[in-house]
């Protein structure tokens, strides 16, 4: 591993060209990363656990077991206390001749804010795991990250994550890079289990959960919805594609770049209503995350429709909306844009940000177009995370941290005032 290590880092070199401008010579591509089952592992153990939110004060616990077990969570607030239990249901579902293990699906709470609970899927099962519930105020620390596949780089990236204390991941879509071997899904959840049982991963998809095959699976997001279930119907929506919650006052919409959006689909629709619904008194920071960037100077991904079709038909409601910030993925490199509207800079634009830069198999977007436009303020291909802290219902952070080396090491970071607030 040493040697390894070693022979990759060897490639890795930081360089000065010019005067002042940093130029970094970026690293390559890493091998995937296949998480296999523990051999202690029987067929009722659970595997996958993920958290995500659930309206103001629940959490809904995810997990996966080969055989049928009960889908039910004990948890308290003290390790190996448990007054609490909640019952939900299970599902599975079968891709070509693959048939998952039993998807456990519960929903527990009320919860307080900014507490630790301990919790069991199952009853009377092992391990205990442990979470943090949000905060109900500012401040709130997120992580986001987008196409995070499961490779080496993904593991640093995720450890990277698991030393900052984040309250929750937000995550624009491209999980797993299963494309359609199940079993790729089953390893990722593993992979990610330590940090997406500890804390609420917030997730949208990519056009790497599409899976559809012609003919033979005729389906779409099959696995998606199956594995990761988030919150739609808590706030109307009829479709796991998109949807919104609200977290210690900030409004984050999850919008999908991969279903209909045109003026007369039912996301088009959600979405007006969604926006007329955000009180900015109680959420001054109205957030928004899709997978394909609609602006982008990188040469990967242009021209698609998913960019260009989707931000013809929804821009101008996010900008009346005074959205502050949009998140996408999908290109993989980092990217941060000024405040824009229909190409130019606009003080009452959101802030665009590509952060597409998990560690995925299919390695970095390494070309940009040239000369870099003025309303791009930073580019740069190499893998990393951003760190999106809100500090007040004005104030917030925004710091893109790179892996350098397996070091986390914060390349870019903007202080963002609330439209909220400023909406001049
Ligand atoms: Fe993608």
């Amino acid at each position: 591993m040493a040697v390894r290590g070693l022979l990759l880092y060897s490639a890795f070199a930081l360089a000065f060209v010019g005067i002042g401008v940093l130029s970094y010579d970026r690293p390559t591509a890493r091998g995937s990363y296949f998480v296999s089952l523990p051999e202690t592992f029987d067929s009722t153990s659970p595997q996958q656990v993920h958290i995500s939110l659930v309206g103001n004060d629940k959490m809904r616990i995810s997990w996966i077991t080969e055989d049928q077990t009960p889908s039910t969570v004990q948890y308290g607030t003290s390790p190996g206390k448990y007054e609490s239990s909640a019952t939900g249901n299970s599902s599975s579902y079968k891709y070509l001749l693959y048939k998952s293990g039993e998807i456990h699906d519960v929903v527990i709470g009320p919860l307080k804010p900014n507490t630790v609970y301990y919790y069991l899927c199952g009853v009377g099962s092992a391990p205990e795991y442990s979470f943090k519930t949000p905060p109900a105020q500012f401040p709130i620390n997120f992580a986001v990250v987008g196409d995070l596949g499961q490779t080496e780089w993904t593991n640093s990236t995720l450890q990277h994550m698991a030393k900052s204390n984040y309250d929750m991941l937000l995550l624009p879509g491209d999980l797993s890079y299963a494309d359609t071997v199940q079993s790729l899904w089953d390893s990722f959840g593993r992979m990610v289990e330590p940090l997406a049982s500890q804390m609420p991963w917030m997730v949208t998809q990519g056009n790497h959960e599409v899976e559809k095959i012609p003919i033979i699976h005729s389906h779409s997001f099959t696995s998606y919805n199956a594995r990761w279930h988030m919150p739609f119907e808590e706030s109307g929506s009829g479709s796991n594609l998109f949807y919104s919650f609200e977290v210690a006052g900030v409004h984050v919409i999850m919008l999908g770049s991969y279903t209909d959006f045109d003026p007369s689909s039912a996301q088009y629709k959600w979405l007006q209503s969604d926006l007329q619904k955000v009180d900015r008194v109680k959420t001054p920071w109205l957030v928004v995350l899709i997978h394909a960037p609609w602006y982008n100077s990188n040469t990967a991904h242009q021209g698609e429709r998913e960019s260009i079709d989707m931000k013809a038909a929804m821009e101008e409601l996010l900008y009346e909306a005074r959205v502050d910030l949009v998140f996408a993925g999908h290109v993989h490199a980092y990217e941060r844009f000024a405040r824009v509207y229909k190409e130019q800079a606009n003080n009452c634009g959101p802030v665009h940000i590509t952060i597409g830069d998990g560690g995925n198999r299919e390695g970095l977007a390494n070309d940009y177009i040239d000369p870099q436009p003025k309303i791009s303020v930073f580019r740069e291909a190499s893998f990393g995370h951003g760190q999106f802290e809100v500090v007040n219902a004005t104030y917030a952070r925004w710091a893109w941290h790179r892996n350098d080396d397996n070091e986390s090491v914060m390349a870019d970071s903007v202080w963002l005032t609330s439209l909220a607030s400023d909406p001049t």
